[in-house]
């Protein structure tokens, strides 16, 4: 995903009678205060800066002017997307039932606790033994500020709080460095080199046909600040380095350094730098208060917990003449309509009347392997020893990723993902024991973090989400070219498709309550217009 907001995209594609946006703003915002200039960014669709604010849910008030009824309606699968759909139809008195194949709700929005049990395709069940108070949010862990994710937070009175998802005091750590580096280091290194390259290269003249005389000042005085280069230009490190030992009644003691531009470079830190600069990933993000779940029961509670049936695994869906019949493991449920918002590549394996090319749409999306481990210490040493309050230390390991809790911070224990890895990374973990995955991680956790990080552990646990029944991935994602994922947008018969692999947030639960709400919109429209 790019950095470039929607906002900021249409901006870009268009003009204001000849001036920049940028300037007609910045005059706005002098001349007319921040009201004047919040209402031309409105009107220019720079703001507000969130998800699209069409959607009306459906109301009761709907039929009353209507004189039509609503319907019954069978929602498949209690993930994200298939409970905001019940939750949503809910609000107009929908009569629904959400059939669940596992013997728990929420699909992926996962969050172990001591005691809960995690069994794995193959047949192994760990059992997490963390104690009181400690959570892993095994699946989705970050919601940024502009996702609809935040808005059912509001609604439902889930209490958030923020997650660090960008910490100057962690580390990055790359296989061609000596040792990790506080991030705040790599930054200032990376930034303070490239400042001094361009600002050079800008003052001898090599960028002469592209600046004005104006552009190449401005340009020098932006570098000198994006880099904290020296009047001659020159970087040659800078506070934002951090310290050895931070300054107090006593001057502080500088880090050593910095390195060569070339061990700088060589050390291959672009990444693990640049991660939070995504759309997606920009901090504020935050976290719901004791674990990512409190969606799913907020959710569950507004929908009925009497209207949704867990263990019930579907095998069978028939549009009907006049309805849907669904096959499951608990019997035969009849709907007037059916909301499919289960994994599409569990889908396009039921047997259904659906059609061949509804099934090849079924087919087409990939299934991408993600897995994260939760280890349990009974020091928070991240914060005592290294001073990292959340936030995530970089790796080109194939743990990819240390993140250390946003919360209790402080407090006894404390729980840090030893990785969180994608891909073929992630198979390789997955193929492996519990045990065997976790000697890895510490192993790979150790270069960074020394002896403790495997002396103090007290438990841990593992998901690799391909191997979680009924679910099969971690996320599903539609090759670019292939035309299912328009034709999966529209109902087949009866029968609607909602999932985060129906939007263009993949592998966010915006994306499944986004797909959620059009698969409801459409059903109600059609409801509404039905004779
Ligand atoms: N939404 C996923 C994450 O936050 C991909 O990492």
């Amino acid at each position: 995903m790019g950095d470039e907001s929607a906002g900021e995209r249409t901006a870009r594609a268009g003009s204001a009678g000849g001036m920049t946006r940028r300037a007609l703003l910045v005059g706005l915002g002098a001349a007319g205060g921040a009201g004047a200039m919040f209402a031309a960014m409105g009107a220019l669709g720079l703001a507000p800066d969130s998800q699209e604010r069409s959607f009306t849910p459906p109301r009761r008030s709907d039929f009353a002017l209507s004189g039509r009824a609503s319907a019954e309606v069978v929602v498949l699968g209690a993930g994200v997307a298939g409970l905001t759909c019940a939750y949503e139809l809910g609000k107009a008195g929908y009569e629904c039932t959400v059939l669940e194949a596992a013997d728990r709700i929420g699909g992926r929005n996962l969050t172990l606790r001591g005691g809960d049990r995690l069994p794995e395709l193959g047949g192994r069940t760990q059992v997490a033994e963390f104690g009181e108070g400690v959570y892993f949010n095994a699946g989705p862990a970050r919601i940024a500020s502009w996702m609809v994710t935040m808005d059912y937070c509001r609604e439902l009175g889930v209490p958030v709080e923020i997650f660090v998802n960008n910490n100057a005091s962690a580390y990055i750590y790359t296989q061609g460095m000596a040792a990790p580096v506080r991030a705040r280091t790599a930054r200032a290194d990376m930034y303070g080199y490239i400042a001094e390259l361009l600002a050079k290269a800008t003052d001898a003249g090599a960028l002469d046909r592209t600046l004005t005389g104006d552009d190449r000042e401005r340009l020098l005085e932006f570098l000198r600040h994006f880099g904290d280069i020296g009047r001659d230009l020159s970087y040659r490190g800078s506070d934002r380095r951090g310290f050895a030992v931070y300054p107090g009644a006593a001057a502080g003691t500088p880090l050593p350094g910095p390195s060569s531009l070339g061990e700088v470079l060589a050390a291959g830190t672009g990444r693990a730098i640049t991660l939070d600069f995504g759309v997606d990933q920009a901090m504020p993000m935050f976290q719901p208060v004791g674990g990512m779940d409190a969606i799913v029961t907020a959710l569950a509670r507004a929908v009925g917990e009497d209207r949704i049936r867990t263990g019930a695994r579907v095998t069978e869906i028939r549009n009907l003449p006049d309805g849907v019949e669904v096959v499951h493991s608990g019997g035969v449920t009849r709907a007037d309509y059916c909301i499919a918002a289960l994994p599409p590549h569990l889908l396009a394996g039921l047997r259904h009347n659906l059609g061949a090319q509804v099934t090849a749409a079924l087919r087409e999306p990939v299934a991408d392997a993600a897995g994260k481990m939760g280890l349990e210490y009974g020091r928070r040493w991240w914060e005592i020893d290294d001073r990292i309050y959340g936030g995530i230390t970089e790796t080109d390991l194939d743990i990819t990723h240390i993140w250390y809790p946003s919360h209790g911070y402080h407090g006894e224990r404390g729980l840090v993902v030893g990785y969180y890895n994608i891909g073929a990374e992630a198979e390789a973990y997955g193929g492996l024991t519990h045990d065997e995955r976790r000697d890895r991680a510490l192993a790979r956790g150790e270069r960074i973090h020394g002896e403790k990080y495997r002396t103090e552990l007290r438990s841990s646990v593992s998901v690799a989400w391909s191997r979680q029944p009924h679910i099969e991935g971690a996320w599903a994602r539609f090759p670019f070219h292939g035309g299912g994922f328009a034709l999966l947008q529209s109902p087949a018969g009866r029968v609607y498709f909602a999932g985060d692999w129906l939007s263009h947030l993949i592998a966010w639960q915006a994306g499944a309550m986004e797909s959620a709400r059009n698969a409801v919109t459409g059903l109600h429209r059609r409801v509404l217009a039905t004779e």
